[in-house]
C-alpha cells in the first residue's frame, strides 16, 4: 500500500506546523551557495502546501524566517527576502485558484516595506478562500510573540478591560498572533536537527513532534504522507493515562 493509502483521512492532524530546515547544507552538497538551497526550497513549499491542501489538512504554517535570521550574513538575508517577494508574488493566482488563504504571523513591521506591501495584498486576495490557510511565520519568534501579549495583555488590564482575575489560558491565546486557530497537533522539523527553535512554543504545548533526515529542499509529498502516518500510529494521551483514552476510543 502506497504511503498515501496508509492515511486515514477521518482522522487527520487538523493543523501542521513544519520547522523548514537544512537549505544551506544542501546547497553545499550541490557546491552551491546557501540562496541556492534556498530558491530550491521553494519547491518543497509549494509541494508540501498542495499535499496538505489535496489531503484535507485545515491549516499548514511554514517557520519561513525567524527573528534570529536577521542576523545572517546581509546578502542571505536580501536574498531571502527577494525570494519570498518573487514566490509570493508568483503564487498568488495558484493560491487562488486551490482556494488557498495565505496568512503570516510574526513580526512583520520589520519587513521590507515592499515586501510587507505584496504580502499583504496577497493576503488580502486570498482572504475569501476557505480549503486551507497557508501560514508563513516571518520575523517570527515565539519569545517575540509572547512578549507582544504581554504587552497588549498589561495594555488591557491598565485601560480597565481585564483584571488579572480574568486572566487565563484562553485570554493569552487571543493575545497570540495565531488567534482563531486551532494548535498545531503536528510539528514536522526536517534535516536532522532535534530543536524547536522558538516556534510556536506556546501552540505546540500537545503537538507530535516528527523529526526527519531530509533536507527541506528534498522535502515531497511523500514526506508529508510519511509524516501523517507516523502521526496516526501515536497514541495522544493529553496527560491521561493509555487505558482511559483506549476507554473512550472503545466507546465511539
Ligand atoms: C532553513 O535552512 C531555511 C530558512 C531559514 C529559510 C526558509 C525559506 C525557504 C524555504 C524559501 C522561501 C520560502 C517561502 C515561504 C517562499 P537553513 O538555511 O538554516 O539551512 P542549514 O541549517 O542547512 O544552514
Amino acid at each position: 500500500m502506497s504511503l498515501k493509502d496508509q492515511i486515514n483521512t477521518s482522522q487527520l492532524p487538523k493543523h501542521i506546523a513544519i520547522i523548514m530546515d537544512g537549505n544551506g547544507r544542501w546547497a553545499k552538497q550541490h557546491g552551491q551557495h546557501r540562496v541556492f538551497g534556498h530558491r530550491n526550497g521553494v519547491t518543497a513549499v509549494r509541494e508540501s502546501a498542495e499535499a496538505a491542501a489535496e489531503l484535507g489538512i485545515d491549516y499548514l504554517t511554514l517557520y519561513a524566517f525567524s527573528t534570529e535570521n536577521w542576523n545572517r550574513p546581509r546578502m542571505e538575508v536580501n536574498a531571502l527576502m527577494q525570494l519570498l517577494l518573487q514566490t509570493i508574488n508568483n503564487e498568488i493566482t495558484t493560491l487562488n485558484k486551490n482556494n488557498i488563504r495565505l496568512n503570516a504571523i510574526g513580526d512583520l513591521d520589520s519587513l521590507p516595506a515592499v515586501n510587507r506591501k505584496h504580502l499583504l495584498k496577497a493576503i488580502d486576495a486570498t482572504r475569501n478562500n476557505t480549503r486551507m490557510t497557508l501560514t508563513l511565520a516571518l520575523s517570527y519568534s515565539s519569545r517575540w510573540e509572547i512578549v507582544q501579549a504581554a504587552k497588549k495583555l498589561a495594555d488591557k488590564i491598565i485601560r480597565g478591560e481585564c483584571t488579572p482575575e480574568m486572566v487565563d489560558q484562553q485570554c493569552i491565546e487571543g493575545l497570540l498572533t495565531t488567534d482563531g486557530m486551532p494548535d498545531p497537533e503536528l510539528l514536522i522539523r526536517t534535516s536532522g536537527e532535534f530543536r524547536i527553535s522558538n516556534f510556536m512554543l506556546w501552540q505546540i504545548a500537545y503537538a507530535e513532534l516528527y523529526f526527519t533526515q531530509t533536507l527541506w529542499p528534498d522535502f515531497r509529498k511523500e514526506d508529508l504522507y510519511a509524516a501523517i502516518v507516523d502521526f496516526q500510529h501515536r497514541e495522544r494521551r493529553f496527560g491521561k493515562t493509555s487505558e482511559q483514552i483506549t476507554k473512550v476510543n472503545d466507546q465511539q
